[in-house]
């Protein structure tokens, strides 16, 4: 029987030395192994079956980080990575080469866009992309593609991916469907188990979860470890151990934590959808959602990520952000602490208003990361900010 979230994410993947006696995995600070190591019983890298060599190859502290994760988002096999970037770079390069075609949607995560649109398209492989609403009707002509890429929920617009009808559609094609899950994380969904097949993650943000690493994971059936592994070891985008043990420790609460932002999130979005000066919030929580039917069947959880667009456009939007006392002003998402950020001047500034226009992010679009605060002190600083 599979055990609770929670008890995988405290006990699962640590390394344990029964001679030390210690609880949790030690930081495996080394850039090499004694090789070879004739050690009877020695540790084996579990992404090559033989031990320790290098640690761009492979690290306990790295592994066990790395087995901690597969455990929760119900992976055979799972490797971390220096960013997210690298895992989403390093996943694609292994299934693409030259010649090949990608399909994803119009509206990524800025970094990941420019991967697809610049730097595969200089090595050959280009993209196709859709709307999300396109996509999910799921029965456009996959067999064109070599991979099929979405997020779970997108960023600032929180449209929502239906991972279980393109799971399905892209099972009966064979070709894999890579999803980067960061918005939802491994408590509130697990690709995988819709039918994706593999996922990848920001663990700069909720595994994390205290704005303190970047770090990537990427989580898929053994059958991709030869070629993802291959293709980390040459583009060299590993962790640092010290990284790679802030990260196992912060999976250890994020089922806590991932309630708590669940929790805070919906009471806030209801709270904001109500007041007089909000003109509209993207939540797929919330019943007024496009994607509120499209959640339900994907989502076990809405998550901590609100987007929405006050009366007085992006000046008054602007006023309400300086105004928070417990929400903080900053870009990226997903920790502890409540941030507030204008997609217009940070993750989108690079678009013009028409393009942000076109993906449906107004100059006064407010994206909100919801912290674990309490969410009556976040409702009361919305309220005096919005006042
Ligand atoms: C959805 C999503 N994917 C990937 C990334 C990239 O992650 P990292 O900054 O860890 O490279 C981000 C960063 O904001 C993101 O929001």
């Amino acid at each position: 029987m599979t055990r609770g979230f929670n008890t995988r994410a405290v006990q699962e993947g640590e390394v344990k030395d029964k001679q030390v006696g210690n609880v949790i995995t030690p930081i495996f600070e080394n850039s090499t192994f004694i090789t070879p190591n004739e050690a009877s019983g020695a540790a084996v890298d579990h992404s090559t079956g033989k031990p320790f060599l290098y640690t761009r190859v492979g690290n306990p502290t790295l592994e066990a980080l790395e087995r901690k994760y597969a455990a929760l988002d119900m992976v055979d096999s799972a490797l971390s990575f220096s960013s997210g970037m690298a895992a989403i770079s390093t996943t694609m390069l292994s299934l693409l080469k030259t010649g090949d075609r990608l399909l994803s949607v119009s509206d990524l995560y800025g970094e990941t866009l420019t991967l697809f649109k610049k730097t595969l398209k200089s090595f050959g492989i280009e993209t196709d992309f859709v709307s999300l609403d396109n996509l999910n009707k799921a029965n456009l002509d996959f067999r064109k593609y070599r991979a099929v890429f979405t997020e779970s929920i997108l960023n600032p617009t929180m449209g929502v991916s239906d991972i279980r009808s393109l799971g399905k559609a892209l099972q009966e094609t064979g070709v894999p469907l890579v999803v980067d899950a960061t918005f939802a994380s491994p408590y509130n969904q697990n690709p995988t188990k819709l039918g994706a097949s593999i996922s990848v993650h920001s663990g700069t943000k909720y595994i994390g979860g205290h704005s303190d690493i970047i770090l990537g994971l990427a989580g898929f059936s053994s059958g991709y470890m030869k070629e993802i592994s291959a293709m980390r070891k040459n583009l060299g985008g590993v962790p640092d151990p010290i990284q790679a043990f802030l990260g196992l420790r912060g999976l250890k609460t994020l089922g806590l934590r991932m309630k708590a932002h669940n929790e805070n999130a919906m009471k806030i979005a209801s709270f904001l959808e109500q007041h007089q000066q909000v003109v509209k919030v993207n939540y797929p929580g919330l019943k007024s959602s496009r994607y509120h039917e499209i959640a339900e069947k994907n989502l076990t959880g809405f998550g901590g990520m609100i987007s929405f667009e006050l009366k007085g456009g992006i000046s008054g939007a602007r006023k309400m952000m300086s105004r928070m006392t417990v929400g903080a002003m900053a870009p990226s998402l997903g920790g502890v602490e409540t941030l507030v950020t204008l997609p217009s001047d940070t993750s989108h500034a690079s678009l013009s208003p028409e393009d942000r226009k076109a993906l449906g992010i107004s100059e006064g679009l407010i994206r909100l990361s919801v912290g674990i605060e309490e969410a009556e002190d976040l409702i009361e600083d919305f309220q005096m900010a919005l006042s």
